[in-house]
This record gives C-alpha cells, sequence and structure tokens, in this order.
C-alpha cells in the first residue's frame, strides 16, 4: 500500500482542539437544541452564518463539526456534511441535485436501498433512473440524454465488486454538464480519492470503517465545491436532518485508528481470499486484488489499497448445502452491515439486484467481511464451513 504518512499524521489530529477546550483531546460532546445569544446584533450575525457556527442544535454542534473537518481531511474536497446514515447520505445527495424531469444514470451494481430510492421515491417525484452496466467507462456516453443531471457511481459494486472506470465516467459526465456522484465507502476514503480523478460529490457510509466497532449509523456527503457544499446544506436544514452529537463522538474515536484498522482488515482479507481461491469448492473470487474480479487493472490504476470486504461464488451446491455451511460458523457471524472488527458473512442472489446486466454466475455468493481476529481462526473456520458445504465429514 502506498502509506501516505503525512495523511496518518493528520487523521490523528484533525478536529482536535485541545486549546478551546481546556486542555482535553477530544472534542466533548455538545448536546445542544439551544443555543443562547448575548444580545439581538449578535443572534441577528449569528444567524447569516448559521451553518458555519453553533447557532441551533440542527445545524450542528462544534462536535459535529469537528468529525466534518476529519471527514473533509479524509476524503479531501471542499467540506463534508454529517447525516443520520449511510443510506440518508446517498438519498440527500441525490435529491439535492434531481428535480421533476430530470434523468439520473445509476450503476447496475448500486447498493440494493439506494436502488430502491431511485424505484421509489424519486420515480414518484417525476425522476427517471436508467441502470447502467458498471463496466461502462465512456460507452456512458450511449445513455446520456439532454436532462441527464447525475452519474452516480459506486466502486467496487456491492456484493459483486465491479471496479468502475471513474476518469472516464468524469471525463464523459463533465462535457455535459453532468454531475458525477460515488458511493467511497469500500475504500473509506482511504485507498480511493474521488476528488483526484474529478468526482463532484463523494459519499460515505460512516457507519463502516470510519466508525469501525460495529455500534454506529451515520453517513457524510462530502463535496467538491463550496457551491455544491451549500446546496446540500440546503436540503439538510430545509428537511431538518440532524445527528446526534454523541454518534458523532463514537465516528470520531473510530477514525483516529482507521489506518491501522484497515491495514490488518486489508492483510487478513487478502490471506483469507487467497486461500479460499486455492479451494476446490470456489468458483471465482470477487476480490479487487485478484485478477478474477471484473475491472481488477482499474483497481490497480486508481486505488492504493483494499479493504476486508469481497465475495466468492461457490460451485454449484445448493441453498441447503450452503445454510449447512453457515448456520453453524464460529467466528463468521451473518448479519449485514460490514466495516467493524469482525468477521461476517452473508449470503445474496444478484440477479434480485440486476435489470441492467445479467448476473451469468451459477453458483451461490457468499460476501464475506474480514474482521480483526486471528487469521489462522479465520481460515479454521472456513475450512469446518467448506466441510459443511460439501457433505464431507
Ligand atoms: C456500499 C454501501 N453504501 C451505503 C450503505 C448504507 O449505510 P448505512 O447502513 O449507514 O445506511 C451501505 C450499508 O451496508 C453500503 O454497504
Amino acid at each position: 500500500m502506498n502509506k501516505n504518512k503525512s495523511f496518518d499524521t493528520r487523521l490523528v489530529h484533525t478536529g482536535s482542539k485541545p486549546k478551546h477546550q481546556k486542555g482535553v483531546i477530544n472534542p466533548p460532546v455538545y448536546r445542544a437544541s439551544t443555543v443562547i445569544f448575548p444580545t439581538v446584533k449578535a443572534m441577528k450575525d449569528a444567524e447569516k452564518i448559521k451553518f458555519d457556527t453553533t447557532f441551533y442544535g440542527v445545524h450542528g454542534t462544534p462536535t459535529t463539526f469537528a468529525l466534518e473537518e476529519a471527514m473533509t481531511e479524509i476524503e479531501g474536497g471542499y467540506r463534508a456534511i454529517s447525516l443520520s446514515s449511510g443510506l440518508a447520505a446517498i438519498t440527500t445527495a441525490l435529491i439535492t441535485f434531481l428535480q421533476a424531469g430530470d434523468h439520473l444514470l445509476m450503476v447496475d451494481s448500486v447498493y440494493g436501498p439506494t436502488r430502491n430510492f431511485c424505484n421509489t421515491t424519486l420515480k414518484s417525484f417525476g425522476i427517471e433512473t436508467t441502470f447502467y452496466d458498471p463496466l461502462m467507462g465512456n460507452d456512458i456516453q450511449d445513455l446520456i440524454k439532454r436532462e441527464t443531471k447525475i452519474i452516480f457511481t459506486e466502486s467496487p459494486g456491492s456484493y459483486t465488486f465491479e471496479i468502475q472506470d471513474i476518469p472516464a465516467i468524469v471525463n464523459t459526465a463533465h462535457k455535459h454538464n453532468i454531475k458525477v456522484m460515488i458511493d467511497n465507502t469500500w475504500s473509506a476514503g482511504y485507498y480511493f480519492k474521488p476528488f483526484d480523478h474529478g468526482v463532484d460529490i463523494s459519499i460515505q457510509a460512516t457507519t463502516k470503517y470510519q466508525a469501525g466497532h460495529a455500534d454506529v449509523i451515520l453517513g457524510h456527503v462530502i463535496a467538491r465545491t463550496k457551491e455544491d457544499w451549500l446546496k446540500l446544506k440546503l436540503t439538510t436544514g430545509t428537511l431538518g436532518q440532524a445527528v446526534a452529537p454523541d454518534v458523532c463522538y463514537l465516528a470520531l474515536r473510530g477514525l483516529r485508528t482507521l489506518s491501522v484498522r484497515l491495514e490488518e482488515h486489508q492483510n487478513n482479507a487478502l490471506e483469507v481470499a487467497n486461500w479460499l481461491s486455492k479451494r476446490p469448492e470456489i468458483e471465482t473470487i470477487l476480490h479487487p486484488a485478484f485478477t478474477s474480479c471484473p475491472g481488477h487493472e482499474i483497481w490497480q490504476r486508481d486505488f492504493t489499497g483494499s479493504s476486508g470486504l469481497f465475495s466468492v461464488i461457490l460451485k454449484d451446491f445448493s441453498n441447503e448445502q450452503v445454510n449447512a455451511m453457515l448456520d453453524h460458523m464460529d467466528y463468521f457471524a451473518m448479519g449485514f452491515s460490514w466495516g467493524g472488527f469482525e468477521s461476517l458473512i452473508v449470503p445474496c442472489d444478484p440477479t434480485k439486484i440486476r435489470s441492467a446486466t445479467k448476473w451469468n454466475a451459477t453458483g451461490p455468493l457468499l460476501r464475506i467481511h474480514v474482521g480483526q481476529e486471528d487469521v489462522e481462526d479465520l481460515i479454521e473456520d472456513l475450512e469446518r464451513g467448506l466441510t459443511r458445504l460439501s457433505g464431507k465429514s
């Protein structure tokens, strides 16, 4: 991994202002609805810059702002906004820049609830969505209409891990004055820097690696320009979206150790994926660092590392066989989300979350999150699971 040393230093210190908080190193939890002002003039002055100051709890407190500063440090860009979940960050970004009559290009390998939002809320608001093949680069040109306002990307794709050619998509989009958004959660903003590739809006489900301890639901939207940040801030203010400072505190505490945790996730996942790649039960490894992953060469070109999440396609095993494997795992727990300290495994049928492309694999798909456990324990757990899968005792 191309480890950026000064980046890690900034990650440790960003958002921390001990001189302003009696020497305490962590920003305190400021719980606030009401903020009081000494004079009418002070109140009116604060109102003019209410997005930049502690004015009313809904717009944020110093705890929220400290986390937003840190998220901007991680992702780059002009500035971040905290939202109540990763999904809230996605939906808020979309509704900020789309209106009735507009057209959206949405990647076919997108996180399921994002697809659902397009097919329900956006549709009912008169916004048309076309889903596109994640492996499209410049060819996305053919799907652009006069009404297209946003191209939404997620790289690698949820569950199926296709890596998108973001620079090619940005290049095409910007020729038509179309904004490009990315769900950059997999890279944690650490292994892929969207703004270096011209992306306009980056989104993080902070729930995952930044918070990192499976106990927080939080999202961030980060804008490349002040103009776009202000538009997003107006939407959050208008909708009354607010985030609890306690949750921001936990995320800020989590992200201080982001770089060491990610390195461990990366190394453990590579070791587990390598081991799996040699097993006879496995058809394909969908891990961006493996040549078998669609778009692997783009990952090599644009990313500086890999996180702990990947999938495998099994050979033709039945659902009952998969259940026999998964129902008795010792360390790989079944549960949604990922990015915490623990290992997880879930089965998925990608045919249910595809409309523009055909999922051709015949064997079942398992998505695996490799946590911080001892990797030998994890491999032994998988070995016992694969024995149950193939019905050998
Ligand atoms: C890629 C991706 N984006 C967004 C989200 C949504 O995050 P949250 O659970 O915080 O809403 C998830 C959650 O699993 C995800 O996997």
